[in-house]
């Protein structure tokens, strides 16, 4: 029987397989060198005088090619096919960790019904501290929807991220349909959700990388924090009314935010009085430590503080770019350069500039509807552009403790005591601050709680 010419050659005896390629090589670099500029039917016509050439091994060759070819096209055409048709008929929705909305979802999943029939779950203290929640473990979840079917894909990568334990974690949400509507209204829903929980509750994150939340935070009670009469009250109705300024700022076209500067001695509750207002207003507290941070990072994080919010920076002095700038020198030097120390040392190229600073706080990066609280303990040290209304609003100095604040803190520890005892108590201890005030109160509460079981003991025995 007569063997096709590919087939000849392939089987031919001496055929060493390492001289194929070579030879297909040769064949068809020869025929292209003699090829004039190619169009499409050059080039038909070059594929045509190759499979019906002189050349076995260039014909024998090129035809395997073309077979294998159309063979891996022809295999892989039910899941492209099955690929189009999903693309065509679904949507999908992406939210990875490094968003703050990651959080909201996890919080989502935790009010949604069909978590009690998810069987493979996650222990995640991120969302509400020591209450563990159980959110859908990494993996692939469905569930119903509004009348639709969701499939959802919790993904969690092996590798670290850099120098932080943290693991890059996305949701990846697919659902039936081509109506993007139906998924702003999913995400309005998640939005919903997470407003509902910040209305209700207030947390501390700090940033590193994303803000993360701060586990061993608990909030303080307004009341539990003293300050001079009527202080407390200006300040929280001063809150309260740019609450519910939104529509007024909005329609005279200022930036809605409002800063604070609460300044004064150590130990005077300047940090104690931000925990009790963001309690009070149910506002989360997202403390910035600019030591941490560059230009960059802080523009990053604070560009992702939610709504509603209160952004901290604390002693604000010992930052250098709260730092005043010093007098000589020029502006234009101050921007790009480490505040107060042109001679900086190449590590504090990493610290935030002031321009940075100023930026975030009330410049084109400043986020809307948010509480800026600053602290300090020395005002002076501070550069007048942080000052200027619009970055600072309403200052506060929480100074040396004042014989009432005294008074009261004394019968909050020991409410039976009346007023004249306390006062008396006040006079004949001294005390600079409400944190040296509280100190002695503590040790006083501690011997009474210990002599009152000593003779709790002694009658028992008797
Ligand atoms: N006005 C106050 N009312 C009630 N407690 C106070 C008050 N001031 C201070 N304290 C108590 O003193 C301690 C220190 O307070 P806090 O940390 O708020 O002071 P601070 O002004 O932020 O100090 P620093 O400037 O050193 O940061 C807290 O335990 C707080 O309970
Ligand atoms: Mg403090």
């Amino acid at each position: 029987m007569a063997q096709s010419p590919v087939l000849r050659c392939l089987t031919a005896p001496g055929n060493v397989v390492a001289q194929a390629p070579f030879a297909l090589m040769c064949g068809l670099a020869r025929k292209l060198r003699r090829l004039p500029v190619m169009n499409m039917k050059t080039v038909f016509e070059f594929v045509k005088g190759t499979l019906a050439g002189q050349n076995q091994f260039a014909s024998g060759g090129l035809l395997l090619m073309i077979v294998g070819a159309i063979g891996v096209y022809v295999r892989s055409l039910p899941l492209r096919l099955w690929s189009w048709v999903i693309y065509q008929t679904t949507m999908m929705l992406t939210v990875t960790d490094d968003d703050t909305a990651f959080e909201w979802v996890k919080e989502w999943f935790l009010e949604q019904k069909f978590l009690k029939r998810v069987r493979w779950l996650d222990l995640d203290t991120s969302l509400r501290g020591d209450e563990a929640a159980l959110i859908p473990a990494p993996g692939s979840h469905r569930f119903w929807y509004c009348g639709r079917p969701f499939w959802v894909w919790f993904s969690r990568k092996d590798e670290t991220q850099g120098w932080t334990p943290r693991r890059l974690e996305s949701l990846t949400f697919r659902t039936i349909g081509r109506d993007p509507k139906f998924l702003k209204q999913f995400v309005q829903e998640v939005i919903a959700c997470h407003k509902r929980k910040i209305t209700l509750a207030s947390y501390l994150y700090h940033f590193d990388d994303g803000w993360r939340y701060v586990h061993a935070y608990t909030p303080r009670m307004l009341d539990s924090v003293i300050l001079r009469p009527g202080e407390k009250e200006h300040l929280v109705e001063d809150i309260q009314t740019f609450r519910s300024s939104d529509e007024r700022y909005r329609r005279l076209g200022v930036p809605y935010h409002r800063g604070y500067l609460l300044y004064g001695p150590p130990g005077t509750g300047k940090t104690s009085l931000v925990s009790a207002l963001g309690a009070k207003f149910g506002m989360s507290i997202y403390a910035v430590n600019l030591t941490e941070l560059n230009d960059r990072t802080l523009k990053v994080a604070i560009s992702s503080v939610p709504a509603n919010s209160v952004v901290l920076f604390e002693d604000i002095d010992c930052m250098k770019a709260g730092n005043r700038r010093p007098d000589t020198g020029e502006w234009a030097d101050k921007a790009i350069q480490p505040l107060g120390n042109e001679k900086a040392d190449p590590a504090d190229r990493f610290g935030v500039t002031l321009s940075g600073l100023l930026n975030v706080v009330d410049g084109f990066h400043a986020p809307e509807n948010v509480l800026f609280v600053m602290t300090t303990n020395k005002i002076e040290a501070l550069d007048p552009a942080l000052m200027r209304p619009g970055r600072i609003d309403y200052k506060l100095f929480l100074g040396k403790a004042a014989h009432v604040q005294k008074i009261e803190l004394y019968r909050r520890f020991f409410p039976e005591i009346s007023q004249d005892e306390a006062s008396e108590f006040v006079e004949s201890h001294f005390a600079e601050t409400m944190a040296e005030f509280q100190g002695l109160l503590l040790s006083l509460e501690q011997e009474q709680s210990r002599s009152e079981a000593e003779c709790e003991e002694a009658t028992a025995l008797v």
